[in-house]
């Protein structure tokens, strides 16, 4: 049997116990989830892409259909009602028929406004789990995203099942695929456009399939920390190409990044340092260690560099107190990894929500967790030649710190980033996106 298949039912038996539990310490009868509605442009009669509740899609890869809703109590059998409408414009969802169907009673719905007719009666004693609060309270429910619930199931999503940490190897597997194409679409003379569409094609993922906008930045965009633009031409000279994309499966994301070189030089030798950097990093993730920990050792290893390559004079502490990492490594190391790119869970210390935020230092950090087997996390390391971020640093006293001929070297060819998504298990990680064969 197909690994997924055989993981499937011990997964919703996993949901199926949390939502027992805190729907019995909330006193609910259940939790009602809905897949979400369509969201109409304006002046338009056409929606924007549909993006599913991932509340939903923990439960069963169904991610193009609103208009569904989930009905969870931890005892029973899922409740699946099916939005199939009599529709000649649109594509009709199929009645599901996959691994996951026979674990799930699945009653249809051709109208959606007649969805009342199939909830449960005592409506008043479930919670709604989606975006849409008014029709929720139309419906009558009076419990909407309760934080009880809410804070419950974004601490407990941290810890993956074995379904969910296969479907996130498939994730990396079809990224890596793209992310080779793109390596070679970059250095046979593509253009920030052409190589997107060779990631897409290898990926077999539309623009609206893949997790994120993909970042494809040539030369000094890589230097743009959310760089989302396609430049059409090739610049010439070509210097640096910087990718970050990732692929979706069965709802499931991954995020990774890549940065290359065109020719052997003081850029291709600072990839060589970040990436040994990077798996350094990885090697440090253990349970029981504090993410945070993580992030500031990324800070000294950066601060290294910066003196190893004659970017910053000083001491490394020193480069780190003042703030002159932060201005070329402002981001986080990295984030939760799932059913979002951006999981949450990143600052939860409990189930009943308890948030540590981010250093105040480090504003831009999205995890505060300490590890534990069986969460996955990015490991998302950088440095960047920011222009408006020196500009700050040249109005004091820091830059004298700077060797401005270096950043001069620098600046075009914008900034590194290099992100692999790993799992912790007790005693090792798992680098899925190296093991699928990314260097
Ligand atoms: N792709 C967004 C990020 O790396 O967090
Ligand atoms: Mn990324
Ligand atoms: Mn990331």
């Amino acid at each position: 049997m197909d690994k997924l298949a055989s993981h499937y039912l011990a997964h919703i038996t996993e949901l199926n116990r949390r939502v027992a539990d805190v729907v019995s310490r909330e006193s609910l009868s259940g939790l009602v989830i809905h897949s979400g509605q369509p969201h109409r442009q304006f002046l338009d009669d056409m929606d924007y892409p549909f993006k599913v509740n991932p509340h939903f899609k923990a439960w069963l890869p169904v991610l193009d259909n609103p208009h569904c809703w989930l009905l969870v109590n931890g005892r029973d059998k899922p409740q699946l009602i099916f939005y199939r409408p009599v529709d000649f414009w649109h594509k009709v969802a199929d009645f599901p028929d996959s691994f996951w169907s026979e674990h799930i009673d699945i009653k249809l719905l051709t109208k959606a406004d007649k969805v009342a007719e199939l909830l449960p009666k005592d409506i008043g004693n479930w919670a709604y789990v989606g975006e849409h609060l008014d029709v929720a309270e139309v419906l009558g429910f009076k419990t909407r995203n309760p934080d009880a619930v809410m804070s419950y199931l974004h601490y407990h999503r941290t810890t993956k099942t074995q379904y969910e940490l296969e479907c996130m190897r498939r994730s990396n597997d079809i990224a890596v695929h793209g992310h080779i194409a793109a390596k070679n679409a970059f250095y046979n003379g593509g253009s920030e456009f052409e190589i997107q569409q060779a990631y897409l094609i290898a990926t077999n993922q539309g623009e609206n399939e893949v997790p994120y906008g993909n970042i494809v930045a040539l030369n000094r965009n890589a230097s743009i920390l959310h760089y989302t633009k396609l430049e059409h031409a090739t610049p010439h000279p070509r210097r640096s190409f910087l990718i970050d994309a990732g692929a979706n499966f069965a709802g499931y994301a991954s995020d990774i990044t890549r940065t290359y070189a065109f020719e052997k030089n003081i850029f291709s030798a600072l990839i060589e340092a970040m990436d040994k950097a990077q798996l350094e990093l990885i090697d440090l993730m253990k349970p029981g260690v504090k993410y945070v920990d993580l992030h500031i050792e990324t800070h000294r290893k950066i601060a290294q560099i910066m003196l190893d390559f004659n970017i910053a004079t000083g001491g490394a502490e020193g480069l780190i107190e003042q703030g002159i990492t932060s201005v070329f490594f402002p981001h986080g190391l990295g984030h939760m990894l799932g059913l979002q790119v951006h999981d949450m869970g990143g600052y939860l210390h409990d189930e009943r929500g308890t948030h540590i935020a981010a250093p105040d230092a480090h504003p831009f950090l999205r995890c505060t967790r300490t590890l534990a087997v069986n969460q996955v996390l990015t490991i998302e390391p950088g440095i960047y030649i920011i222009d408006s971020l020196l500009n700050e640093l040249k109005q004091d006293k820091r830059q004298a710190q700077i060797n401005w001929d270096t950043i001069d070297l620098l600046r075009p060819f914008g900034g590194i980033r290099i992100e692999d998504n790993v799992i912790v298990h007790a005693d090792r990680n798992e680098n899925m996106t190296r093991d699928c064969g990314l260097d």
